[in-house]
């Protein structure tokens, strides 16, 4: 059974009781971003959603709260996705939900709408943005036909290159929203970052000696696509 619709206000839906354990990711700016911007816009009414890396639970529970129909939350161990069970089942005990241990996209089914934010500053990868781009180029596999992809990412994160890559890989995509902060302490310990972020057009601003960047939530839906006849693609594995 899904949830039960709320009336609740966007302030309303973001209140929540959350434990977390050493090894879990403390939401950040980003996270609180993205669960205000999906506070102000109900984009999952009566839907089905992959979250991926669904951490504390921060989002998965205003998800429940706002009538998805059902919520498939990933986390890239069991003891992290405990944490989500854990405080979703406190916070919303009716909601529909399958937690999986999954390596991003790697996992199976298609879905209304797939929700995350993604690692970008720590992703550990030669190519930071590997986790955005991993979601442009194969998040279509677990989306249904017109499907919505959202996601939040920072300015230094180039902004401009996410949105020309949705649109060259299917999507209408736009920024539904938007936060500006200061930066995280750690940017200026990883040299590397700060001189990639510096290579990014609009990647940041500074004022009066403080660093900010700006946050955008991003909703991109799949246009309608048939690949031509004659394309490589096995008739079996045409959509
Ligand atoms: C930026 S944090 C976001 C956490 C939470 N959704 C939030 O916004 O506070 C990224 C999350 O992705 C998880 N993660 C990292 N690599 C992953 C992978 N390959 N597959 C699934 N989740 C992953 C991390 O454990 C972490 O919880």
């Amino acid at each position: 059974m899904s949830a039960e619709t709320t009336s609740q206000s966007p302030q309303d839906l973001l209140v929540m009781d959350l434990s977390m354990g050493a090894e879990d990711w403390t939401p950040t700016p980003h996270g609180q971003c993205l669960a205000e911007v999906l506070a102000e816009n109900n984009l999952v009414e009566g839907k089905t959603v992959l979250e991926l890396g669904a951490g504390t639970g921060n989002h998965t529970i205003l998800l429940a709260r706002q009538g998805a129909k059902h919520i498939v939350a990933t986390e890239i161990t069991q003891e992290l996705v405990e944490t989500t069970e854990v405080n979703v089942k406190r916070n919303v005990p009716e909601a529909s939900m399958e937690y999986r241990v999954a390596d991003w996209l790697a996992t199976d089914g298609s879905f209304d709408v797939v929700v995350t934010n993604p690692p970008f500053c720590k992703s550990g990868k030669q190519n930071r943005r590997y986790y955005i781009d991993s979601l442009i180029l194969d998040a279509h596999k677990r989306l249904n036909a017109n499907g919505t992809l959202i996601f939040v990412q920072s300015s230094m994160a180039d902004l401009a290159k996410t949105l020309e890559r949705l649109n060259e890989n299917g999507y209408e995509a736009r920024a539904i929203g938007e936060r500006r902060g200061p930066f995280r302490d750690y940017y200026f310990e990883d040299e590397q970052f700060m001189k990639e972020s510096a290579s990014v057009v609009g990647g940041f601003d500074v004022v009066e000696g403080v660093h900010y960047e700006t946050l955008s939530v991003i909703a991109a839906t799949l246009r309608d696509y048939t690949p031509p006849a004659g394309a490589h693609i096995p008739d079996e594995l045409r959509a």
